[in-house]
């Protein structure tokens, strides 16, 4: 069996809803048992990227959506956060650990996401931007059933 989705929350653009969306990961991180640093990387890095999606990418409109899809199979759990935004091109974001930007106090999501997790993919998609975040897992994420990987 490929990726199995375990779940999937959308909510409004707006920083309240950032509770609903820990209220939801954490719900889903009672099924796994996976050490607790490992559940903190993927947390940080969910609030992170929906925070990117909120606000970046929604402009926080509360008429748009954040999308967030969990998967998980043996060897990795995966992340999606999708918006309804214009998209943005990650390359083309200045590095915080350049000198000129050291003293700067926002622009570090994308290098914290990436830090955290084991593999951060962006997908332009019709009607949005998606990040796709990979946490590999140091034993069976799911508990010894079989859930091959795709
Ligand atoms: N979903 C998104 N849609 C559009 N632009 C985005 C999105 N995610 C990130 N960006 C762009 O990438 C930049 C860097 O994001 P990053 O999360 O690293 O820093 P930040 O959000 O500006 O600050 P913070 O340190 O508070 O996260 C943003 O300033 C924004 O220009
Ligand atoms: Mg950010």
């Amino acid at each position: 069996m490929p990726l199995k989705k375990v779940g999937e929350l959308s909510v409004p653009s707006t920083l309240d809803h950032l509770a609903d969306v820990d209220q939801f990961t954490e719900g889903l991180f009672r099924n796994l048992a996976l050490p607790r640093e490992i559940l903190d990387d993927v947390a940080i890095s969910i609030s992170e990227a929906v925070n990117n999606a909120m606000v970046h990418g929604n402009k926080l409109d509360p008429a748009r959506k954040v999308l967030i899809r969990f998967y998980v199979c043996s060897r990795y759990l995966r992340l999606v956060v999708r918006d309804q935004g214009t998209g943005f091109q990650p390359e083309t974001v200045p590095d915080p650990r350049q000198e000129q930007n050291l003293l700067k106090t926002s622009g570090r999501g994308l290098l914290i996401m990436r830090h955290l997790m084991d593999r951060v993919t962006f997908q332009p998609r019709r009607g949005g931007m998606q990040i796709v975040m990979d946490k590999y897992c140091p034993q069976d994420c799911y508990g010894g059933t079989e859930r091959n990987c795709a």
